[in-house]
Formats: structure tokens, sequence, C-alpha cells
């Protein structure tokens, strides 16, 4: 059953959000007003972000408790360093050469397994800031391969003390979403790569077995939980099938293929609540 969305708010701006300090594709912050009216009854138990990315979500919520999972140990790396009180020292600069030369040391540190350093972690901020998009991709061999991103100005950030006092109270763990140890309390919200239908196996290496996977897990959860994805006709059915609560909601972004211009709409599927 396709619930109407009447009893979820406009999205509106949020006063207590934070920025996210990375560019991350996916990015959830349009959600922050919807999931703020269904965890604040529940702000008692801890926030589980199964999928962080960005950290729109925690950002934007401001939970006393989470724990922030994503497969990505390079993200989580950089947000460890701010939990420590990371201050940036190289060089910040928006210059194609020095761009590479910072891919390139990267690489070095990942090929010689220093990859959760200090440093790695300055040049990842730098890579994301100043690479195509805000992209994270890595070629067979394991090498950061975004190519240089063209901008009219990149604006840098050295010190993250904002960020460091809410990340002191949280836990990241950089797992696959199967591995997170759950409590059976816990708020679980779940914002995977997107499904892309007729496909098995999207560009992220993030297949239908997964979206599977992902839905029969959360669907074992006794505590409140909360999947985002795009709303295909496959993904309704599967999170029908297995007695979630559907929301449709219409994304920011556009169904650009089919020329119409149609807002793109998105499923909350949401259970114990
Ligand atoms: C749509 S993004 C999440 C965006 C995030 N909600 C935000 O607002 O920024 C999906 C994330 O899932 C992560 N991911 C992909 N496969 C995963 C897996 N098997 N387990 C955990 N995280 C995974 C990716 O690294 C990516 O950051």
């Amino acid at each position: 059953m396709i619930q109407p969305l009447l009893d979820l708010p406009e999205a509106s701006s949020d006063q207590r959000s934070l920025s996210p300090p990375l560019k991350w594709a996916g990015g959830k912050r349009w959600l922050v007003p919807y999931l703020s009216s269904l965890y604040e009854p529940h702000r008692r138990r801890r926030w589980v972000d199964l999928f962080a990315g960005g950290l729109a979500l925690p950002l934007g919520l401001k939970p006393d408790k989470a724990l922030l999972n994503d497969i990505n140990p390079h993200l989580i790396n950089f947000y460890k360093w701010i939990q420590k009180g990371l201050e940036i020292t190289i060089p910040l600069v928006y210059d194609r050469e020095v761009y590479y030369a910072y891919r390139r040391r990267f690489n070095d540190l990942i090929q010689q397994g220093l990859w959760q350093t200090k440093e790695a972690a300055e040049l990842f901020y730098y890579l994301n800031r100043t690479g195509y998009n805000g992209l994270c991709r890595f070629n067979q061999k394991g090498e950061f391969n975004v190519p240089f991103g063209k901008y009219k100005k990149v604006n840098y950030q050295r010190r993250f003390a904002d960020y460091q006092e809410i990340f002191q109270k949280w836990e990241f763990s950089s797992l696959d979403f199967r591995h997170v140890p759950l409590q059976t309390d816990d708020f679980v919200y779940a914002d995977p790569p997107y499904d892309v239908e007729f496909t098995k196996y999207s560009p992220e290496g993030f297949g239908w077995r997964d979206q599977v996977d992902l839905a029969k897990l959360l669907a074992q959860h006794p505590g409140p939980v909360v999947i985002s994805n795009q709303a295909t006709e496959r993904i309704l059915r599967l999170y029908r099938e297995l007695g979630y609560e559907l929301h449709l909601l219409p994304a920011p972004r556009r169904i650009s293929c089919n020329g119409d211009r149609q807002k793109a709409l998105e499923v909350l599927a949401v259970r114990n609540l």
C-alpha cells in the first residue's frame, strides 16, 4: 500500500543543519525535513546510517548517538581524522598540476598501505573538493582515477572544529552493510546506491542482489527502519512484499533521458514507526 505524503512536512531549511564537508554523489540533504519528523519521536535511540556517504542526514538531524557506516574506507578515514581534530597543512591550491601531483601521492600512500594516515585524509579532502564533480572512483588496480574538475573557484577549509564537536559523540565504521552490528533499539536509516532498473549490476557495483539482501535484512530489525531509494517498479514491489509502508516523494533531480523533464520519484520505505 503506498501511503500519501500528507503526514510528512514540506521540505524547508533546517536551522540546525551543518552542511557536509565533502561533495558526495547522491547526497540527501533535501530529505532532512522528512527524516526529522520520523526521527524526532525516537531521538533517544541511536541513529544508524548504513550508507552514510556525505553525512547529509546526521549533520541535519544531529542525533546524540550515532553509528555512521560507509564501505568507502577513505571517506571514513577522513571523518575519523576530523574526530581527532584535523587541521589541513598541505597547500590547498586550485591548480591542475597540483591536483595530479596530489593524486599520485594519494595513490602512492594507498600502494604502501598508508591510507589511514593524516596525510591521506588531507589529500582525500583536497581531491574531493578539486576533482571532477566530487567523484570517488578507483580503477581495477585500486588507484583513484578521477580527473581534475573545472570550477570557477574552489573554497577549501583547513579546520573542521564545528564538525569535530559533533563527531566526538558519534562512531564511524567502514563495513559492508551486512556486517554492521545493529542493536535491537537502533533507528536504522539506509540510503543505498539507487536501484538502476533493467541492469543486474549498477555502476557502483551495488546490484539487485544487494538491494534484496538489504531489504530482507532490515525487515528483520525490531526497531524503526527507513530506506530511501529510487522508486523503480521492482524496488516498490520488493519493499511492498516484505511489508514496508511506502511513501513516494518527488526528488529534486529530473528524469533526463526521456526528455519530458518529469521529476524522478523517490520512495521512503518505513517500518516499526
Ligand atoms: C547514495 S550514497 C549515500 C549518500 C548519503 N545518504 C548522503 O546523504 O550523502 C550511497 C553510499 O553507499 C556506499 N556503499 C556502497 N555499497 C555499500 C555497501 N555494500 N555497504 C555499505 N556502504 C556501501 C557508497 O560508498 C556511498 O557512499
